[in-house]
């Protein structure tokens, strides 16, 4: 077997460092603000060419190229162009960006500087979610202290370049996170996505102008790409899956928490059992959902084959599967927003996606039909398989209510949310018929349940 590789801190690097703070002064002691100083003195149009180099992908869900996005910026419109940052970090399952924000604000400020004038932003602001008022209050605080020493605002490190961050607070909604709802919200709207198209932020977003919303731990790998240059970081990871990535690895392991690693350099198996310690004591591995509680589960006695994006065959079980947005994609699943939610065999299925269900149908926001009322109905199914008196067609009913949200939504939240039932039912049919069968003979003993009913 391979050999686990060591972690590789890059966004990471200084935060639990003893004697790490983040005040500005320990940030400047450590080399921070050398590469804006740097950056502003170069060609913007240059820089943007880095990023394509580089590689860099999107870390907020999607996995989009930095470079590309960038690219879209409809610099012809005359309009000003925002940067928007998003620090909404509301998937179920992820919990890195606040660990930047409250370990190491400089960091992003740093990086959304750079990428500020790279893009030649009018203006910054950072959405961050109404749950985190400390964050809130910290980064305006850094913002305050890089202002004073002329990083943030009017002619930074002395150029003719000017450009203020704001960081403005959510009040506590998930769909705040999809980036043209964010917009709304930032407008002093409800946050109901946009229409895409026309609405592409790249194009029209924040006050109908070119807006680049990029997530937190992606700005901060901007930074980095200025600092070693977009060809130096396209070395780091694999080819269409470069730099590195933070992974939150949540639930049933012995050591939880967040790891940074060169992008597919470990597989899963690595992840669970040398880095995080494995499992409870006597216990076995029964699921993993890979990028946060919207990505497709994968089952653990299952064996995942077929040809990557660049063409190579593979079978692997569900440990060997490499952690990358490309071979995750392959297994049927996605990188997402890096949350790795680990299952051992105690965990009862159907109550973990009632659990997710009830999450996705509180957060709908109730723009369009399929996903108002198909979120809803996935909740009350799966809670009446748990609680109620279920039927056996809820199965088959659960399925065929989230095939007809996906796809059919303005947002993407419609997969979001249909995406954990389709996989879950799809994988684990045997535990939810057994699941209804137990409780239809428990609510109705006289009565016999039979598959047959359901076929
Ligand atoms: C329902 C939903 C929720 C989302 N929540 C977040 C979030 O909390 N944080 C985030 O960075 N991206 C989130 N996204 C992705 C954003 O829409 C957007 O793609 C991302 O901010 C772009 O940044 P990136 O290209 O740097 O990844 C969400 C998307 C959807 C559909
Ligand atoms: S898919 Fe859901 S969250 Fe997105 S716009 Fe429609 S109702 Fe709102």
């Amino acid at each position: 077997m391979a050999t686990t590789p060591q972690e590789k801190r890059i966004i990471l690097k200084n935060i639990d460092q003893d004697g790490y703070t983040r005040d500005i002064d320990c940030y400047l002691a450590n080399g921070g603000y050398e590469v804006l100083k740097q950056t502003v003195t170069k060609d913007p149009a240059d820089l943007c060419k880095e990023i394509e180099t580089s590689g860099l992908r999107g870390r907020g869900g999607a996995g989009f190229p930095c470079g590309m996005k960038w690219k879209f910026l409809d610099r012809k419109s005359g309009k000003p162009i925002y940067l928007v940052c998003n620090a909404d970090e509301s998937e179920p399952g992820t919990f890195k960006d606040r660990q930047i924000i409250h370990k190491d604000p400089h960091q992003l400020i740093e990086g959304m500087m750079c990428s500020a004038f790279a893009i030649q932003a009018a203006c910054a602001y950072i959405y961050i979610r109404g749950e985190f008022p400390e964050g809130a209050k910290i980064l305006e605080e850094a913002i305050e202290e890089a202002r004073k020493k002329n990083f943030v605002g009017k002619n930074i490190c002395g150029t003719k370049y000017s450009c203020e961050i704001y960081v403005h607070r959510g009040a506590g909604a998930y769909i705040c996170g999809e980036e043209t709802g964010l917009i709304e919200s930032l407008e002093g709207k409800r946050a109901y996505p946009r229409i895409k198209p026309p609405f592409f932020p790249a194009v029209l977003g924040l006050y109908q102008c070119p807006t680049a919303v990029n997530n937190v731990e992606t700005l901060c790998n901007v930074k980095h790409v200025f600092d070693m240059g977009g060809e130096e970081y396209a070395k780091i990871g694999k080819p269409g899956n470069t730099g590195t990535r933070i992974l939150c690895v949540s639930g049933h392991v012995k050591k939880p928490g967040y790891y940074e690693f060169e992008v597919g350099s470990l597989t899963l198996g690595q992840l669970i059992y040398d880095v995080c310690g494995g499992l409870p004591e006597g216990r076995t591995l029964k699921a993993v959902i890979p990028g946060g509680s919207s990505a497709k589960v994968l089952r653990a006695d299952e064996r995942y084959t077929g040809k990557t994006k660049s063409g190579e065959e593979f079978d692997w079980s569900l440990e060997d599967i490499p952690l990358d947005f490309d071979s995750l994609m392959a297994a049927g699943s996605m990188a997402g927003s890096g949350g790795v939610i680990v299952m051992d065999d105690t965990t009862d299925m159907v109550e973990a996606l009632g659990n997710i269900n009830a999450f996705y149908a509180h957060e709908s926001c109730g723009q369009c039909t399929p996903c108002r009322e198909g979120s809803l109905w996935m909740k009350k199914i799966t809670t009446r398989m748990l609680e109620g008196q279920p039927r056996l067609e809820d199965v088959d009913l659960l399925k065929s209510v989230a095939d007809q949200i996906a796809g059919r939504t303005i947002c993407a939240f419609g997969e979001a949310c249909a995406w954990p039932t389709q996989s879950f039912v799809l994988k684990f049919r045997d535990e939810f018929i057994a699941k209804a069968e137990k409780q239809i003979k428990e609510s109705s003993p006289s009565r016999e349940p039979a598959l047959a009913e359901t076929e």
